[in-house]
């Protein structure tokens, strides 16, 4: 299979050399050379643009930030073709711009399928991530075998628009775990509670989320470099959500609240992991690692991953 891909970013670059490691003729671009290069070590073809790479190839795969980083780079510049093409969108982008750039697509005479994807780097390294799909069935029935490449039971959830809209409902849940888990460490924390008790009673009950054990070591350490994902994606997912919920008459106040702390942690100097949300709801151990009492928590087993 000849294969474009586009985007080669934390995710993207993982899931590419799956692809070129399964076999598969790959075209891959990145607006950001450096990160792209490694994957010609695999075999991969390092395309000098966009177009090139999807000149080349007959399905196009995007791994890109946003919706208007997608537009940006297959659909704006005339010079694109994806006439007889499929595109395979896999990024985290609102069910709304994901049925406009399928109609956008499907208007240049080529085919669309969304194909979001939960899990992380080391899901995308050992081709376990979740992804779920939506678009014309007979597209998604001619993709699957590459996406069996990237997770092991790709899902089929309808129309386009679905699978964006799944997404998002799984990263709400990611926000506001993730900052209910960091509230109540950050009063554990102050109060002198053991943080060690604290866990463990925590594992015990039916309140325990794996992802809190996976982001309990960044946040006592205050450790928030090399993001799995980074807060400003996830601020992204959020604000995604919101445009999705209102309409819908979904009383929203308290993930608007979350904007507001998210905004915080995403301005902080680097990249970070969202795990940095606690940096911000508990400021006095914002840049501290973890006190005597803390280094007693066994660190935890679980291999760290993002949504
Ligand atoms: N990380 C995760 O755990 C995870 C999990 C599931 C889904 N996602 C979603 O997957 C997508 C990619 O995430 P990521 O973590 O891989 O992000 P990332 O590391 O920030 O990579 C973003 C990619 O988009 C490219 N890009 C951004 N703006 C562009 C533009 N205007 N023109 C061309 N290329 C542009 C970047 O190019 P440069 O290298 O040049 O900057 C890079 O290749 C996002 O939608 C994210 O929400 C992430």
């Amino acid at each position: 299979m000849k294969i474009a891909w586009i985007g080669t970013g934390l995710m993207g670059a993982p899931m590419a050399a799956r692809l070129a490691a399964a076999g598969h003729e790959l075209h891959a671009w990145n607006r950001t050379g450096a990160r792209v290069e490694p994957l010609q070590a695999l075999g991969a073809t390092v395309s000098p643009s966009a177009q090139a790479a999807i000149g080349a190839a007959g399905i196009v795969f995007t791994m890109l930030s946003d919706a208007a980083a997608i537009r940006a780079t297959v659909l704006d510049p005339p010079a694109v073709a994806l006439a007889g093409r499929t595109l395979v969108q896999m990024g985290t982008i609102g069910p709304q711009d994901s049925r406009d750039l399928a109609a956008a697509v499907e208007q240049s005479g080529g085919r669309y399928l969304e194909a979001p994807v939960l899990g992380s780097t080391p899901q995308a390294a050992a081709g376990e991530l979740i992804v779920m799909a939506a678009g014309a069935q007979r597209v998604f029935d001619d993709v699957r075998p590459l996406l069996e490449v990237l997770g092991p039971e790709p899902r089929w959830l309808g129309a386009v628009g679905s699978a964006s809209a799944m997404k998002l409902a799984l990263n709400q849940l990611i926000a506001g775990l993730t900052a209910s888990f960091a509230l109540s460490l950050g009063l554990v924390r102050g109060l002198d509670v053991s943080v060690d008790e604290f866990m463990a009673i925590l594992r015990r009950s039916a309140l325990y989320a794996p992802t809190f054990d996976k982001k309990l070591a960044r946040m006592l350490a205050a450790d928030y470099a090399r993001p799995n994902f980074s807060t400003a994606h996830l601020t992204k997912d959020v604000r995604l959500f919101l445009d999705a919920a209102r309409p819908l008459g979904l009383q929203v106040q308290a993930l608007e609240a979350l904007t507001g702390l998210l905004d915080g942690a995403a301005s902080r100097p680097q990249p970070e992991d969202y795990a940095a949300l606690y940096a911000v709801i508990d400021p006095r151990h914002a840049g501290r690692g973890p006190g005597p009492q803390a280094a007693a928590v066994p660190a935890p087993r679980l291999e760290e991953s993002g949504p």
